[in-house]
């Protein structure tokens, strides 16, 4: 076990999937793996080890902000051997082709800073997806029917942003849409010589404020993790 996860060596499996929220790694574990036990509950953070047609994943919480995830991220690579983390959250759109429900695939993640920054000194590091996680995703999802956006999208460190101008900054450049994990991802599985992507549907439009209602976030959610899990085992 690690200072924040309690599995013993060997509970967790190579590919983890990580929902920021320990609630969905519960229903998701449930709803998508077969024999799923739980392997962590340290802070609630919870955790389950499955397999899906055969393939054996870790389904492991992130906790929202980079911090939350680069301990989670670290400690799955350095102390229990993951080759292949999958971020599966929500996001923010961006620009107005961007809708809700529709399913955002980040080919990198612009940021302020992340928890990995000081190792660059005043270098502008460009977090990255593995293409080939990136190239199944994009499979996966079309086959799923899903509207697909795949791109640049914006970690940030603030849900209630009080910096509009940023945002402006980043609607600009074609970011697509903002969360607030997958630069640290990125920057960690690099680190690791890991693989890394994020798969995101739309909860919430910053130009217009709509949002997804509750129900529509489980079904949303229910096809991350089938594309996931898709791209996982191309
Ligand atoms: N995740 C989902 N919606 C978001 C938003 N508007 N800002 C930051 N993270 C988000």
């Amino acid at each position: 076990m690690t200072i924040h996860i309690g599995a013993a060596a060997g509970d967790i499996a190579e590919t983890v999937l990580m929902p920021g929220d320990p609630q969905r790694a519960k229903w998701a574990a449930e709803k998508f793996l077969d024999n799923a036990l739980c392997v962590n509950k340290t802070r609630g953070m919870l955790g389950y080890t499955g397999t899906w047609k055969g393939h054996r994943v870790t389904i492991q919480g992130s906790g929202m902000g980079m911090p939350s995830l680069s301990i989670y991220a670290n400690e799955l690579l350095r102390d229990y051997g993951a080759k292949t983390l999958i971020r599966i959250g929500s996001c923010g759109a961006m620009q107005e082709h961007v809708g809700l429900r529709d399913i955002v695939i980040a080919m990198t993640a612009s940021t302020l800073s992340t928890p990995s920054k000081g190792l660059f000194r005043e270098l502008s590091f460009a977090p990255c997806a593995d293409f080939g996680l990136l190239e199944a995703a994009v499979a996966a999802a079309r086959r799923h029917g899903a509207t697909t956006h795949v791109g640049g999208i914006y970690s940030s460190d603030v849900f209630y942003d009080e910096r509009p101008d940023l945002n402006e900054q980043m609607v600009r450049h074609g970011v697509l849409a903002v969360e607030m994990e997958a630069a640290e991802l990125y920057s960690v599985a690099a680190r690791h010589n890991a693989r890394a992507l994020a798969v995101l549907t739309v909860s919430d439009h910053l130009a217009t404020g709509a949002a997804l209602p509750a129900e529509d976030r489980e079904r949303s959610f229910g096809e991350m993790v089938a594309i996931a899990l898709e791209a996982a085992f191309n």
